[in-house]
């Protein structure tokens, strides 16, 4: 659906800042080269405590992360072959969950009926996903699509972040290209236009204009001195729960969401860049470079980001009541999107546990 970019004032429906998430979708909780074989990671991936492990092989594993014995975190064990063992009384599961083994049973005694969930979960683009709810629909359901990921001429910069934020605050920060503003004394970019803006149930598609002058427009290529002033279109895809955003040809950024809380959100993000240099210099240095780059000019963007998107959360959190106005309607699309996703899971759940109880009855 198309809709119209005019700029106009709207209320915020507070609601959007206390939806969850719709689990069904790939969620990243670590980068992957972090997860050594036989190591264990504790993730939270919207208020569910995860133990992700690598067996000796090398396969990743997801289990939930309490033990089905007492509640013991699982993640404080040890991985044991493609098992993971309770720290508590050795207590063992197998990759499924389930309990395979208990130390001090007597031999030929039956084993409990003991199950901790297990998860779906992956590595692609050197991050672990997790797919944190109904694991018949992992298959069917896609990671985003990166394909500059495998291109030698990109120069890919990793950007962790964290927010203690609700993911719908982070998720507008990205959408809203009119904060410029706060970047100024970085030189980012300036005169932002809304071009065009798209909405379905999935995704928020918006293209703004936007101009850059000083280091940016040398530092990204838009030319030779950067005195000039130079616009550029910048498409934004939200594509639920994550996002790409890019300038064609030039940069492209693709954020990771992981909702952990109600005011918590990280991020795995891949930037990348076309950078000016010859092809065998760059393959030489790129760790080095995409972690300077990283460090000395991106973290700053990121920072201020942080200190607004925090700031409005705790002002949230401080009265939930109060008015909020928008008038960029690229942010209206987005919360709609991100409380219909919700409410769609919401019903999906109900209509099951509608079914499951009619069934019971029948029985
Ligand atoms: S609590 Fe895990 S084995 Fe007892
Ligand atoms: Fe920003």
């Amino acid at each position: 659906m198309e809709l119209a970019p005019t700029l106009t004032s709207q209320t915020i429906q507070n609601r959007v800042r206390e939806v969850g998430i719709n689990p069904n979708y790939w969620y990243p909780v670590a980068w992957a080269d972090r997860l050594q074989p036989g190591k264990i990671l504790p993730v939270m991936v919207w208020q569910q405590a995860i133990a992700v492990y690598r067996d000796i092989n090398g396969q990743l594993h997801a289990l939930e992360d309490a033990c089905p014995h007492k509640g013991v975190a699982l993640h404080q064990g040890k991985v044991q072959g493609d098992n993971l063992v309770c720290p508590y009384h050795g207590w063992q599961f197998n990759r499924n969950g389930k309990c395979v083994n208990i130390p001090y049973l007597p031999e030929g005694q039956k084993l409990p009926c003991a199950q901790a969930a297990s998860y779906p979960v992956q590595e692609k683009y050197n991050i672990i996903w997790v797919f944190p709810s109904n694991s018949n629909l992992a298959e069917n359901t896609p990671l985003p699509d990166v394909p500059e990921y495998e291109h030698p001429d990109w120069l890919l910069v990793p950007i962790p972040a964290h927010f203690q934020a609700h993911f719908s605050i982070c998720n507008e920060n990205t959408m809203d290209v009119f904060h410029g503003f706060l970047h100024q004394d970085l030189q980012g970019w300036f005169d932002p236009v809304l071009l065009n803006l798209h909405q379905n149930e999935r995704s928020v598609q918006a293209k703004y204009q936007v101009s850059y002058q000083g280091w940016m427009t040398k530092f990204l290529g838009f030319s030779e001195h950067g005195n000039q002033v130079t616009t550029r279109t910048i498409s934004i895809n939200y594509e639920y729960p994550h996002y790409r955003s890019s300038i064609e040809g030039v940069s492209s950024i693709y954020l990771m969401r992981l909702p952990v809380g109600m005011t918590e959100t990280k991020s795995f993000s891949l930037l990348f860049l076309k950078v000016g240099l010859p092809k065998w210099m760059l393959k030489r240095i790129k760790p080095q470079l995409s972690q300077m780059i990283w460090r000395f000019l991106f973290k700053k963007f990121l920072d201020q980001d942080i200190e607004m998107i925090e700031s409005e959360q705790r002002t949230y959190l401080a009265n939930p009541g109060r008015r909020y106005v928008e008038i960029n309607p690229a942010i209206i699309a987005l919360q709609r999107l991100i409380v219909g996703q919700y409410e769609e899971f919401m019903q999906q759940s109900r209509k099951l546990s509608n079914s499951s109880r009619n069934h019971q009855k029948e029985k």
